[in-house]
This record gives C-alpha cells, structure tokens and sequence, in this order.
C-alpha cells in the first residue's frame, strides 16, 4: 500500500483500501468515481503498485484536455501523414503502456465517437494507430476514472452503455474529504512536512487553524486542503489562509491577499527588493485567485480559464508556476516557483 493511502485512517477509506487489495490482483478493469481532488489517481496508482503489472509502466491520460481528434491520436498513436501536423509516425498511450497499466481520467469527457473504438480495444485488445490500417495488439490494464456521473451520462444517451457496462466491472466510489473529516489533521501533518522539505521553510498550524479546518467543507477535497498547506508554508504564516477559510465557513466576502499577507515572507534584517516584493506579491495574489477559482469549478480547467479570461495554455503555465499542480505536472520539467527563486535571488531560502 502506499505511503498516502496508508494516511487515510477513517473506515470509509480503509473500506476502500480492502478494495483495492482485493482488486489489485486481478487484471479487471477498474471505474473509479468520485469528485475531483478526493484521490482517484492516489488510487488508482495503488491499484498498479499492489498489481503484477508493477514493473512495468503507469500512465495517465486526461480526457477532457485534449480535444477529440489530438485525444485519439494521444490514445492511438497516429501515422505519418494522419493528418497536417502529423510528420512522423508517434505510437499512442495504448501501444506504450503495453503490459502496464492505463488510467482514463475524466472518462465522462471522451466523445462518442472515440467511445466506440475504445470499446472495441477493451472487448479484443487490439486497434490501429490513426490513418493507419495496421492492426496493432495490445495488453493493458485499464483503470477509468470521473467525477461525473457516468450513469446519468448514459442514461442522457452521452455515454455509451455498452461501454459503461465493460468499463463499470468493478467500482470504487471514494467519498468526498467532508465525509471523513477525521483524516485532516493526519493529511495537514503529512503536507506540511512535505512542504517544509520541499521550501526549506517550517511553519506549524495552530489549533485555531485546525478547527477552522475541520468544520470546512473541502469542496476540491484532499487537492484543495493540499493547496492550503502550501500556502501556509509559503507565505509562512498560517493566518492569510486561516481568515480566508473562516469567511467562507461565515458566509461573508473573502478577504483579498492584503499587503501584509504578502511581506509576512519578508524578512525585515534583509535587503529588499521593491521588484521583489512586487513580483512575489502578484503571484501570491494570482497564486490566491487562480486557486479559487479552480476549487470553484472542481478543477475543470477549460472552465476556470473562461472565468479568469485567459487561454488554457497560459492558464496550465500559471498552474505550474504557482505550484498548483498534480503530482504528475510537477514530475516533468516544471521547477518549483520557489525553489526557482530562491536560485535567483539566492536569499530567500532564509525568509520566513
Ligand atoms: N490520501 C492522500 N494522502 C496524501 N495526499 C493525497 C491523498 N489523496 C489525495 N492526495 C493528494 O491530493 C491531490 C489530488 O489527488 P488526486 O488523486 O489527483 O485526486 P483526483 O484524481 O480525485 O482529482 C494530489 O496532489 C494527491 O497527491
Ligand atoms: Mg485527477
């Protein structure tokens, strides 16, 4: 079991660790449901490790990030020529993760047409690349996963039923972070620790704080509370993040990032940077607002983009550079902000 899971103390979840147990084993597919953040790719990487498939390779693709044809082409591979950008032969997720294992995430995204030759993969495990006739075999575990009712998309005839039966074998539904409350200060601990690492920074919560914590309902659940924890060990301080969750348990307006949020990183013995602080300061403030709006609309990118009036490209680049990221955004190429600064600046290792 993993180091996370093992975390997730409550019955609800260690319900849900019986099941992968029980699961992992057996190469059938797997349809993991619940709302975004509640850590159906924590599970879903589980299920792999406990897995025979162990050794070889876990890999992800988000369907609602790509549209359907760059979608098809991600999953199938494509032949040269395919199409306009097309100048080389690329092999798709299917063909790379042979023998491994597949997460679908946001499977309620894929559109009908792809559902028909996905459904043909599952059922004989095989395909071919796009533009290509070729008949390319394959052996994968497949693990699907949604924060959309998948039943009520197939009864609205949006997704198919045959594929929802193949793809439904088995379902784990995990429940949102406001049903198993009893596991926050366990994952707060466990975040800040990560977080202090990672920042060279140590900042505690206190009981004040937690409280706030417990009675909040997490609506972008585990990510969300993540995210705070980042922040608090940021900013060094957990009273920015304490006032903002206070407000919306009261109902009143969110406080805006204050002045004073910002320059509680500044060391006053340090020389100031007025470029620095007003750098800092915009990201914190973008770091605050993109956050929000993210938790408001469960992480739908596309959406949250719309709202903040800026392209999903630049929106996806300012998530990377806020730190607001999956853990798999992270592992790629992406610095972490502050490390990246702290590189710059070469001083703010010993602000807090
Ligand atoms: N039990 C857990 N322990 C530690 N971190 C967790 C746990 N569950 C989720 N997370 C973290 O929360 C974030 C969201 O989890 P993720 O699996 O991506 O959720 P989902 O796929 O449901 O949107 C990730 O950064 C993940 O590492
Ligand atoms: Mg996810």
């Amino acid at each position: 079991m993993t180091e996370e899971l093992r975390l997730c103390s409550s019955a609800k979840m260690q319900a849900i660790r019986d099941l992968i147990a029980k699961v992992a084993a057996l190469d059938i597919t797997v349809l993991l449901q619940g709302e975004s953040g509640v850590g159906k790719e924590v599970v879903a990487r589980a299920i792999h490790l406990a897995s025979p498939r162990v050794h070889r390779q876990f890999l992800k693709v988000n369907c609602a990030a790509l549209p359907g044809e760059l979608l098809e082409s991600e999953l199938f591979g494509h032949e040269k020529g395919a199409f306009t950008d097309a100048y080389r032969q690329k092999p798709g997720k299917f063909e790379a993760v042979d023998q491994g294992t597949l997460l679908l995430d946001e499977i309620g995204e894929i559109p009908l047409g792809l559902q028909a030759k996905l459904l043909h993969v599952l059922q004989d495990g095989e395909f071919s690349r796009v533009g290509g006739e070729k008949i390319i075999r394959t052996d994968v575990r497949l693990i699907a996963s949604t924060n959309r009712d998948l039943k009520a998309a197939m009864q609205a005839h949006q997704f198919r039923e045959d594929l929802y039966y193949r793809l439904n074998v088995f379902e784990i539904r995990i429940p949102p972070l406001r049903e198993r409350r009893e596991e926050i200060p366990v994952l707060v601990g466990h975040f800040l620790t990560k977080f202090t690492f990672q920042y060279a920074r140590k900042i505690e919560v206190p009981a004040d704080t937690m409280r706030v914590f417990l009675e909040y309902d997490w609506p972008g659940n585990v990510r969300e509370l993540e995210n705070a924890a980042r922040r608090i060990v940021v900013l060094g301080t957990a009273l920015t993040v304490h006032q903002e969750i206070a407000a919306r348990l009261g109902g009143g307006p969110r406080p805006a990032v204050t002045p004073s949020a910002v320059t509680a990183t500044v060391n006053p013995e340090q020389m100031i940077s007025l470029k620095d602080i007003a750098r800092r300061a915009a990201r914190d403030a973008e770091r605050v607002a993109i956050n929000e709006v993210l938790d408001r609309v469960h992480w739908n990118r596309a959406k949250a983009a719309r709202l903040l009036q800026i392209d999903s490209k630049t929106l996806q680049y300012k998530i990377e550079q806020c730190g607001l990221g999956t853990r798999e955004e992270k592992q790629g190429t992406v610095a972490e902000p502050a490390i990246e600064e702290q590189k710059k600046s070469g001083r703010d290792g010993r602000m807090n």
